[in-house]
């Protein structure tokens, strides 16, 4: 039996952080052994916000680059960019009339960015999560690793399938897979730095609040000599209390590989002053490998641009031939 098949993606806005890594990425390059991976820049998600042209194609090479570079492996994982598959786009329209106005409008992370944007909320905010739906169906993968907060769209893609099924499709033969969500576990979170009880984000407008992936070692170092902690000596987990302290531990606790029980014995007497050059070294020398092949990846000319190549053809391939049975059951003519 060949192997099981999951797709994911990331936004190329912003930095990637530590909290992409530790929630995704890493989690991916774990997966790969088991699974055949789909994983690819969200460039067309990137624009349901305000964005700069000028550094779009950038952030999307760096983020293809990172994947790479964290240790996807090509034997085992498609990487491929959201916009070069144009089935995305063909999908979404074709999705979009088929989904009630009132699901979309339900949409927690709608709801939450439209507030953030005020009056300048665009129809393709709306439409986000159909896009994503079209992203997920396009490649009937078997399951979606995404964090907590796309719940609600995963969910919504297995209701846009389950609608199309039965609106369109015969008793018995489904014409789209519905895929199983695969929700990371709560302690994979990472917290900001400057605010524990709140996810460390590329939207935080204080930079201060993450440590990038491709943050030199004196920027590391700046960022959490500043972070926030608490007046109390003696560091512990888990205390409701303490959100900053229990986010530091566990950042300590994977990135040094020691065990929760490890972490805490060696630093329940600790005092901040002790802890924070500890945490430091640790961040620093757990990014060190990555950093170093990002820019072997990044020197050599024309590699990465073969690598996407490669993916769009992979990718397109799987992504043509689900849109054209969707097509056919909408009733379109198909071209020669
Ligand atoms: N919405 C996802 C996020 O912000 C990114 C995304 C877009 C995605 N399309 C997807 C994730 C398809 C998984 C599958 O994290």
């Amino acid at each position: 039996m060949g192997k099981q098949r999951i797709l994911s993606g990331i936004q190329p806005t912003g930095e990637l952080h530590l909290g992409n890594y530790l929630g995704a990425i890493r989690n991916w390059v774990e997966l790969q052994r088991d699974y055949d991976c789909f994983l690819f820049m969200a460039d067309l998600h990137a624009i349901t916000v305000p964005h700069d042209p000028k550094t779009l194609a950038a952030s999307t090479y760096k983020v293809a680059a990172l994947y790479l570079a964290a240790g996807i492996d090509l034997e085992h994982a498609t990487i491929f960019v959201q916009s070069h598959v144009p089935a995305h786009t063909e999908l979404a329209w074709l999705f979009l009339c088929i989904t009630p106005l009132n699901w979309l409008e339900d949409m927690i992370q709608f709801k939450e960015k439209a507030v953030k944007q005020g009056e300048n909320v665009s129809a393709g905010l709306l439409s986000y999560p159909v896009l994503q739906a079209a992203d997920i169906l396009l490649y009937e993968p078997d399951k979606v690793p995404v964090g907590e907060d796309q719940k609600q769209h995963l969910e919504l893609t297995r209701d846009i399938a389950a609608r199309l099924n039965y609106q369109f499709g015969s008793e018995g033969h489904p014409i789209l897979k519905l895929p199983e969500p695969m929700i990371r576990a709560e302690g994979a979170r990472v917290m900001s730095l400057t605010d524990g009880t709140k996810k460390m984000s590329k939207s935080d407008p204080s930079d201060l609040s993450r440590i990038n992936l491709l943050d030199p070692p004196e920027t590391i170092q700046h960022k959490i000599k500043r972070c926030k902690t608490d007046p109390i000596r003696g560091l512990q987990f888990d205390d409701p209390e303490r959100p900053e302290c229990h986010n530091l531990l566990t950042l300590y606790l994977v990135l040094s590989g020691k065990t929760k029980a490890e972490v805490a014995a060696e630093c329940q007497d600790m005092g901040w002053g002790q802890f924070k050059p500890l945490l430091t070294e640790t961040i620093i020398a757990a990014l060190a490998p990555i950093q170093k092949k990002y820019a072997e990846i990044m020197g050599e000319p024309g590699y990465l641009e073969q690598v996407l190549k490669q993916g769009k053809e992979r990718a397109e391939a799987i992504a043509n031939s689900t849109l054209m049975k969707v097509k056919k059951a909408l009733g379109y003519s198909l071209p020669l």
